[in-house]
């Protein structure tokens, strides 16, 4: 979780900077933009397989805490994340979603924790 609450910080520093004058602060604006929400790609994608526990995917939702809470301290975040990205038995790589980067299926992963309420 500390990793989460860090990037939750960059972002809320991030959109500090939208006033900035330096140059940086409009090309670091758009970045964020272009991204895609972890809620977003979660509905488009992750809901199919994650949402009812099709095809033997864990299931999200905060009935499934102790799950994704264990899997978090057990892997780790960053484990969770490079399965997702790379795929897992059934887990197809990028949960199929093939134009997704790193970070927004980073997102995606951050958005099902949350939904869990992992710990
Ligand atoms: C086609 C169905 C399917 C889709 C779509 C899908 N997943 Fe999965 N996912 C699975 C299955 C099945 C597993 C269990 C793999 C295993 O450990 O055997 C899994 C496992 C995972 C895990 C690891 C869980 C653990 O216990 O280690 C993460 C993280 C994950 N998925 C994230 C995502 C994200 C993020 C998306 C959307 C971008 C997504 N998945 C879309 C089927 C899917």
């Amino acid at each position: 979780m500390i990793r989460i609450l860090f990037a939750a910080a960059a972002l809320l520093l991030a959109a500090c900077s939208d006033n900035d004058s330096s140059n940086n602060a409009p090309a670091a604006a758009a970045n964020q933009a272009d991204q895609r929400s972890g809620a977003l790609l979660y509905r488009q994608y992750c809901v199919n397989c994650h949402g009812s526990g099709a095809g033997g995917a864990p299931q999200v939702g905060k009935d499934h805490r102790l799950y994704w809470s264990h899997e978090v301290e057990e892997e780790g975040f960053e484990t969770l994340v490079q399965e997702a990205i790379h795929g897992i038995n059934a887990m197809p790589p990028r949960g199929n979603c093939y134009d997704c980067s790193d970070q927004e299926i980073r997102n995606a992963v951050i958005y099902m924790l949350q939904l869990s309420a992992a710990k």
